[in-house]
């Protein structure tokens, strides 16, 4: 079965191709569009230029995933591959990116009349560890004009056994979050960020220091001549006895810190980045241990930290050698539309199937469930 993967809740335009043959699967494309540079100058991303820039690239990026050139010595002909299943995130993000991408998938799914499938974005970021082939690069390319698209292929590659129950900790610059799964699409969240997510406080923090948005790769850029023990800053709640988190408290911390004396940039970064990462292992743990986790897995734009990665990874082998851990390729990391059909294959196993007239778009979906805010 061939499924198309449609992703838009926030700044990145992604569709995707994929075709799933018994235990095998293959990346035909991962189209990625992001606007992330027109939102640097801002600061952070501005949903009205999100969701304008959603619109005016997502035939583009669908075009350049469903064509298939088919050439002999005679002729060259393109052709759009019409898909069996379409998967589109409906939540959670900005809901008028986030409608782009559903109205989109609405749209395609009455004029080929193929079944439609709604995915959580969270759990779209779960299902990037089934992708774990390193040629799957699917850096989003941005370019001089916004418009370099980028496409991937991958060979076929085996559907991955996970072994539940498992540990998903989601860290994005909207979540952080625990998860808890007893089977596939079967979340619980046990633990979440009381304020800001891990992301937005890299984002934030980067603001402070005065390095461009997004903060992730700027402040893992200064880290590197940091000395993370240079600056004393709290671990918020790592001794709370559940598995919430916080993140405002290191960010109004590095704010003073900043005033009061003069710090190195580098060696702030570093410290903060520390504190973030300690935090977030430390709690991975501690649930994983309490829920006898056999598998852990990283998922969201932040699991492409470096140090979050080693730490983790240095945790897991020496206090919990008998669960597994699965990290993201750093490509598959960041948003993008091949992890939403690949989660989406999961619920077509389920026969959870969303009708075109009926499909919501929730700026506030949860794994869980229950919708909050709307
Ligand atoms: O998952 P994602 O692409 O979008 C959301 O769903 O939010 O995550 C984006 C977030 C941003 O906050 C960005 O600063 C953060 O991921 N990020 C990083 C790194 N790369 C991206 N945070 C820490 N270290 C990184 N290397
Ligand atoms: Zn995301």
């Amino acid at each position: 079965m061939r499924i198309l993967g449609i992703e838009t809740s926030c700044d990145e335009t992604s569709a995707a191709l994929l075709e799933f043959r018994g235990d095998y699967f293959r990346i035909l494309s991962n189209v990625i569009f992001s606007s992330v540079k027109l939102h640097a100058k801002y600061g952070g991303i501005v949903p009205e230029v999100a969701a304008r820039k959603q619109m005016e690239n997502i035939m583009i990026v669908l075009g350049r995933a469903l064509k298939k050139r088919i050439s002999n010595s005679r002729y060259s002909i393109v052709n759009i591959q019409r898909p069996d299943y379409i998967c589109v995130t409906n939540g959670p993000g900005l809901i008028t990116s986030l409608r782009v991408g559903v109205e989109t998938a609405k749209a395609l799914s009455y004029a080929w009349t193929k079944p439609l499938v709604a995915v959580n974005h969270l759990e779209g970021h779960i299902y990037a560890n089934a992708i774990f082939d390193s040629d799957t690069r699917a850096k989003a390319s941005t370019g001089r004009q916004f418009l370099a698209l980028n496409k991937i292929q991958t060979p076929r590659l085996q559907i991955p056994k996970w072994k539940f129950p498992v540990l998903a900790l989601i860290v994005s610059g909207g979540h952080t979050q625990l998860v808890l799964m007893k089977d596939h699409l079967k979340y619980r969240v046990i633990g979440e960020t009381q304020d800001d997510a891990a992301g937005e406080a890299f984002d934030k923090v980067a603001k402070i220091l005065g390095l461009s948005y997004p903060g992730g790769p700027e402040i893992s850029r200064l880290v590197k001549k940091g000395d993370a023990t240079k600056v004393d800053l709290p671990r918020p709640m790592i001794n709370s006895g559940d598995y919430n988190f916080s993140f405002s408290g290191i960010k109004t911390a590095v704010l003073y810190k900043t005033i009061e004396k003069k710090i190195r940039k580098e060696d702030m970064c570093a410290s903060f980045q520390e504190a973030c990462v300690n935090v977030l292992v430390n709690k991975t743990i501690k649930a994983a241990v309490a829920h006898n986790a056999k598998m852990i897995i990283l998922g969201g734009g932040v699991a492409a930290n470096e140090r979050l990665r080693a730490l983790l990874k240095y945790e897991v082998c020496n206090k919990l050698c008998k669960t597994e851990l699965l990290m993201p390729d750093i490509g598959m990391a960041g948003d993008n539309a091949a992890m939403i059909a690949f989660a989406g294959y999961y619920r077509i196993k389920n026969k959870m199937f969303s009708d075109w007239r009926k499909i919501r778009t929730e700026a506030n979906l949860r794994l869980d469930g229950r919708s909050i805010g709307q």
